[in-house]
């Protein structure tokens, strides 16, 4: 599976802030918000493009515009902080959105929300969470969409451990990972270290 990891100095810098414990809520969407828009500018750099004639106040030109907008899949709660910003970049993308929450018990993800296209061949679509820990979530958000018969996945995240990128990678299915960082590994209570904690939390408050 390709994982592309964001090599970037602003990226560092967005990322030091959602890690640091002391950022609030504000400053951590925001942060979020920024970043998003780094892995997204990374995510759609090799998309095929559409030539187009363009006249500009002086003369005529070519220009081009992305051939297939991705659809854009928020993974709740998480994953919301994510949309707004890719949404704003690509503005003619479509969005699905699923739900899912882990059991903070046994780290298994609880769906509570599917809301998405029924066909999804020939889309490619960009899978928004900030988390890959076990993978669990994000596996069943990929299994969502190749049961819609979807064959050209990105799945975007600011932090991922080493176990989740495993996960993926030992499901087969067509999914490539761009990410802020690739951390240490799990805790006991599956919590990427060091991580930055409870994403959903931090943007929104305990659940
Ligand atoms: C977080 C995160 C991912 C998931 C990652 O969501 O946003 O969706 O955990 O963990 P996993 O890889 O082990 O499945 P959470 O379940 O805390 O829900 P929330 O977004 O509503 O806070
Ligand atoms: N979900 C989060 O929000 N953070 C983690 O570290 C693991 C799962």
């Amino acid at each position: 599976m390709p994982v592309q990891v964001v090599d970037h100095p602003l990226a560092a810098a967005r990322l030091a802030t959602m890690r640091d414990k002391g950022t609030d809520n504000p400053a951590f969407r925001a942060a979020l918000s920024d970043l998003t828009q780094m892995l997204v500018y990374e995510a759609l750099a090799d998309a095929p493009s559409t030539q187009v004639t363009i006249q500009t106040p002086i003369a005529t030109c070519t220009g081009s515009r992305l051939a297939k907008p991705p659809l854009l899949v928020p993974v709740l709660r998480a994953g919301l902080g994510m949309v707004e910003q890719a949404h704003a970049m690509v503005p003619e993308a479509l969005v699905g959105f699923v739900g899912v929450a882990r059991d903070e018990a046994t780290a298994t993800p609880v769906p509570y929300l599917e809301s998405l296209p029924d066909d999804l061949a020939g889309q490619p679509v960009f899978v928004l969470d900030p988390m890959l820990a076990t993978g669990g979530s994000m596996l069943h958000t990929i299994e969502l969409l190749v049961a819609r018969n979807a064959t050209d996945i990105t799945v975007l995240c600011v932090v991922s451990a080493p176990e989740g990128i495993a996960a993926l990678e030992k499901s087969g299915h067509p999914v490539r990972l761009v990410v802020g960082a690739v951390d240490d590994g799990l805790n006991e209570a599956s919590y990427i270290v060091p991580g930055l904690g409870d994403a959903g939390d931090r943007q929104f408050g305990p659940r």
